[in-house]
């Protein structure tokens, strides 16, 4: 067995996996991430934002009647009443509303898919199953009353999804098998599922539809774009370097306006060994850049092309953002090289006033970029042909955030600035497998673990979801990332000129920053966010379609900074109430909320509830341990003896019908 520990963290025996993967990334691998000009300003502003969080701090605490004044008036743009914040084994919705299971880990997806039996999983149920940890969400319409749901799967907790499996990466995996390892496989990838509105506005999956089908991380997928076929993306599976088995660690996502669901590869790192072979391997400098190997998983003992020793060019096929045509079920997934490769949150999209379709994406790791495409030819609404190839042909920059409140778009192309051959870029192809080092040579803005990034087509703005970063120091602050040791995490608002997304230069604006607004951590908000109204570690967020915002955390754990669970928040962007936080649904213990996503009536609101039973749980006085498979800190949601938590998709509508918020 390869004993490779030396490029990740150490591991701490009382956090959960969840926690751990959360540490991981306390590894920044940026070495950019220094000290900049911009210092100086940053800090002014900080101070400013220091004093104007003590302002709003004393304004929450000592005038709670003038809050209840302006709410009276109606300055929110939410009517619903709020929950209350705190930490128990079930789910919570606002008063008036229902939260339904839509459908959970284990559950049929494809036609003869077996049902679910937890104490004998196979890798071949699994696969035409419903895979583990939900995370994007996305709604392919198909008629008023029947779309098409697309739901990713993140990543597999073993310790929770196989009985006597005890927490495996602190030891040595002993407890994991082929078997185990295959059935793990097939949790991860992607769900497509019909679902029908029926009696009382809720909707069903479809069972046995021909659309529901299941993408794994052994799916056959085609590599387009610029760097399709380049040597470094050859192996001897597939010396052409154009054709992929599967797609791994897809946390969030889009739905394109043609219609596709993308899929965000970001934690891709984590499933590969072999660091024996590191320093040897031509590559090293790209890898340690990403983070190659992590060993976070049993897969590189198992299967020998997650084994870096073995096929050196494996990582360079993972990090991409995934295509797939929900409608056409035979249909081969595209990973998409032209959006470039790193640690893809999310890829969601806009269509540009001149027609052409812009992405915006996060890079998920403390000190890393923020990043948008722009597609070359517009998006044809008549012709579903001409846009199935747009994805290959466009101009991927980096976000560079100054302290004057402009942020610059910098493309990453080969030939121009920095980008070239002296500086070991050979090609454009280059350049997008390693776009990471390609914009630290731009001097790209190092961010606190940017998150979803989501366009308003209602407004024209944009948030950037950032969601903490306990490494930054206090000299490495700059203006949009203003608190060292940011354990809360911020939102950014960007605004596009005159809603041109694809222009070179945008302003952009602290909307909040994360946290406790009567405590001591410079939190920022709006006037009317009450006690349960605030929130950290923003992660991902949804538009609903009267143009409002909403936002689900991932961080917010038992005993910890919060001390609540994490949910979703309604947050006021405009008028006298922006920035105020209003707290919608709750999620079980251990759980992080994922895929906000409203139906185009928004009468519907699906969210993902992930890892429940899983994050925090040791520092819940009810429960003070971790949580295993036969000892789990919650049954969520079936609440029956010997059935595991199971990460679902919980379908929220009004009762009696009407739009959400
Ligand atoms: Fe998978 Fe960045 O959350
Ligand atoms: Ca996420
Ligand atoms: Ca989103
Ligand atoms: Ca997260």
């Amino acid at each position: 067995m390869t004993n490779a520990t030396s490029n990740r963290p150490a591991i701490d025996r009382r956090l959960s996996r969840d926690r751990r993967l959360e540490h991981a990334d306390d590894s920044p691998t940026n070495p950019s991430a220094a000290p900049r000009f911009a210092d100086v300003l940053a800090r002014r502003r900080f101070l400013k934002g220091a004093l104007a969080a003590g302002a709003v701090a004393a304004a929450a605490t000592a005038l709670p009647l003038v809050q209840r004044e302006a709410r009276a008036a109606g300055a929110s743009g939410f009517t619903f009443r709020e929950i209350e914040a705190g930490v128990d084994a079930a789910h919570h919705v606002a008063e008036g509303y229902d939260a339904d299971i839509l459908i959970r880990w284990g559950d049929p997806v494809e036609a003869d898919a077996p049902a679910f039996d937890p104490q004998n999983q196979t890798a071949a149920a699994q696969a035409k199953q419903f895979g583990y940890n939900n995370d994007y969400v996305g709604v392919a319409p198909l008629s008023e009353d029947r779309a098409l749901l697309c739901v990713n799967h993140e990543y597999t907790n073993e310790e929770l999804m196989f009985p006597g499996v005890g927490d495996q990466e602190d030891a040595g995996f002993k407890d994991m098998t082929a078997d185990l390892v295959a059935i793990e496989q097939a949790a991860h990838g992607g769900s497509v599922l019909e679902i029908r509105r029926g009696a009382a506005g809720k909707w069903f999956v479809v069972q046995g539809s021909p659309y529901n089908r299941r993408i794994t991380a052994n799916t056959p997928m085609r590599v387009s774009g610029p760097a399709a076929g380049h040597d470094r993306l050859k192996t001897a599976a597939d010396p052409a370097g154009t054709q992929v088995l599967g797609t791994i660690n897809n946390c969030a996502g889009g739905i394109t306006p043609w219609g596709t669901y993308l899929m965000a590869e970001e934690n891709f790192h984590g499933y590969f060994w072999g660091e024996e072979a590191l320093d040897a391997h031509p590559e090293a400098a790209s890898l340690k850049r990403y983070g190659v190997p992590g060993q976070w998983y049993a897969w590189g003992k198992f299967d020998e092309r997650f084994d870096i020793a073995r096929h050196p060019n494996e990582p360079n096929r993972f990090g991409w953002v995934v295509e797939v045509d929900p409608k056409d079920p035979t249909s081969t997934p595209v990973k998409r090289t032209a959006l470039g490769r790193f640690k893809h949150e999310g890829a969601e999209s806009i269509v540009n006033r001149d027609g052409r379709v812009v992405l915006y994406m996060g890079d998920d790791q403390r000190f890393d970029y923020v990043y948008r495409f722009v597609t070359a030819r517009a998006y044809d609404p008549a012709n579903p042909v001409a846009n199935r190839d747009l994805l290959d042909d466009g101009e991927l920059s980096v976000a560079r955030f100054d302290a004057d409140g402009t942020v610059h778009w910098m493309p990453l192309v080969h030939g121009q600035g920095p980008l070239t051959a002296a500086n070991g870029f050979q090609s454009q192809a280059d350049v997008l497998i390693d776009a990471r080092l390609a914009a630290d040579l731009l001097g790209a803005t190092p961010m606190d673990r940017p998150e979803d990034v989501q366009p308003n087509a209602a407004t024209g703005k944009v948030y950037v979801m950032l969601t903490n970063n306990s490494k930054r120091t206090a000299k490495q602050v700059n203006a949009a990332n203003p608190r060292p040791e940011n354990g809360h995490g911020h939102i950014i608002e960007i605004s596009a000129p005159y809603g041109d997304h694809a222009a070179a230069s945008m302003t952009w604006e602290m909307l909040v920053m994360c946290g406790d607004p009567a405590g001591d951590v410079g939190a920022q908000w709006g006037p009317e966010t009450t006690a349960n109204g605030w929130f950290t570690d923003p992660d991902n967020a949804a538009v609903d379609p009267s143009g409002r915002l909403w936002i689900s955390t991932d961080g917010n754990r038992p005993g910890s900074h919060s001390n609540r669970c994490d949910g979703l928040w309604a947050l006021d962007t405009e008028g006298p109430a922006r920035g105020s936080g209003r707290h919608f649904f709750r999620c079980p213990v251990g759980a992080e909320l994922c895929g906000p996503v409203f139906t185009d009536d928004g009468e519907t609101l699906f969210v993902a509830v992930q890892h429940p039973a899983d994050a925090g749980v040791s520092k819940w006085a009810e429960f003070g341990r971790v949580s295993s498979f036969d000892d789990p800190a919650t049954r969520w949601p079936d609440f029956q003896d010997g059935m595991p938590p199971r990460p679902s998709v919980v379908m929220i509508t009004k009762q009696g019908g009407g739009p959400i918020g």
